[in-house]
Parts: structure tokens; C-alpha cells; sequence
């Protein structure tokens, strides 16, 4: 069975609100989902899942310094990561507030250590984006990228 992370940091909600939604494309799949906040995650626990999914506010464009310090500690571990799936969402404060270039941030961190990315030609093409919480777009995009990804997770992982 396809198995997926859900790793988020979230200061006021927003994006734990997302990480559910994305949870939930990704379960209706069949995939088996574990949904865990950055504080609660150390950095071996990405190498047991086939697709791994982050989560951040937008902070000055980029992820948040916790999930940027997991990324860090996967150090101890590269080349371990190659193959799986990955993907990403933010909130953001505003449109336009840096939220594409906060998911390419995780992108980047995931492509670097060998993960598949999947990007679509709906709506979010690099990953799910709100502002603030999640309306009923982002709602219907959070569902669509956990799906996405576990859809993917399935084919290339059996
Ligand atoms: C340190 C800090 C930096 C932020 N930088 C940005 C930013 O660059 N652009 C933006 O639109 N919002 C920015 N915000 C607002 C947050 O991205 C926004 O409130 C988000 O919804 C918070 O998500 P959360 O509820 O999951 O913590 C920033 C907030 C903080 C605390």
C-alpha cells in the first residue's frame, strides 16, 4: 500500500487546516496517510514513506525555518530520498505574497534529494496555495494535490 507523509508547521492554523484537506484527496485513493507537524517529526522518519508532502507558511517567500531545519538534517541521509514522490502547499498572508515561491522552496529541497514531482495543468500548478484559510478553491486543490501525489506514489511504487 502507498504510503504517505504529511509534514506541516503552522503558527495560527492555516496550513494544518490544508495539510487535512490534502489528507484526504490522498486517503480517498486508498493510500495509507499519516498527517504530523514539523515539531513532532524527525527528520529519518521521511526515508519509511513512498511519498512525502510539506507543508508551510509562507515566510518571506520561503518556507519556515523549522521545516528549512528538517530539510538540513536530511543531510545525514542523502541519496536516501531518490525515487519518491514529493509535493507541496502554503498559506500565505496575501495573493501574490510569495506563496508559488515558497512551494518551489520545498521543491527544490525534495528535487535536489532525487524526489518525482508532479506539477498539473489545473489550478496550482506548482502545488496547493490559500490565503489565509483555505476556501472553497483551495479546498478543492489541497484534495486534488494529496491525490495527485498518492495517484502517482501508486503507479511508480506499486
Ligand atoms: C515571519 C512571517 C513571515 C511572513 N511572510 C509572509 C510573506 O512573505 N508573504 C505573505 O503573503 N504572508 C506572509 N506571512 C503571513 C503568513 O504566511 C500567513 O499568515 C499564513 O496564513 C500563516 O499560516 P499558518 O496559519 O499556517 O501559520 C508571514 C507571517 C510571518 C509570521
Amino acid at each position: 500500500m502507498a504510503r504517505i507523509l504529511i509534514v506541516y508547521q503552522s503558527a495560527t492554523g492555516h496550513t494544518a487546516q490544508m495539510a487535512q484537506l490534502v489528507a484526504e484527496g490522498a486517503e480517498e485513493t486508498g493510500a495509507e496517510v499519516v498527517v504530523k507537524g514539523v515539531e513532532d517529526t524527525a527528520a529519518e522518519e521521511l526515508k519509511a514513506y513512498d511519498g512525502i508532502i510539506v507543508g508551510s507558511p509562507t515566510y518571506y517567500g520561503l518556507m519556515s525555518a523549522p521545516l528549512k531545519k528538517l530539510f538540513d538534517e536530511s543531510v545525514a541521509f542523502h541519496h536516501e530520498l531518490t525515487g519518491k514522490v514529493g509535493g507541496a502547499f502554503t498559506s500565505a498572508g496575501n495573493i501574490g505574497g510569495g506563496n508559488e515561491t515558497t512551494i518551489l522552496s520545498i521543491l527544490q529541497a525534495m528535487l535536489i534529494h532525487g524526489m518525482v514531482v508532479q506539477g498539473t495543468s489545473g489550478r496550482n500548478h506548482y502545488g496547493a496555495a490559500s490565503v489565509g484559510s483555505p476556501d472553497d478553491t483551495a479546498v478543492e486543490t489541497c484534495r486534488k494535490l494529496g491525490e495527485r501525489v498518492a495517484k502517482l506514489v501508486k503507479k511508480l511504487h506499486g
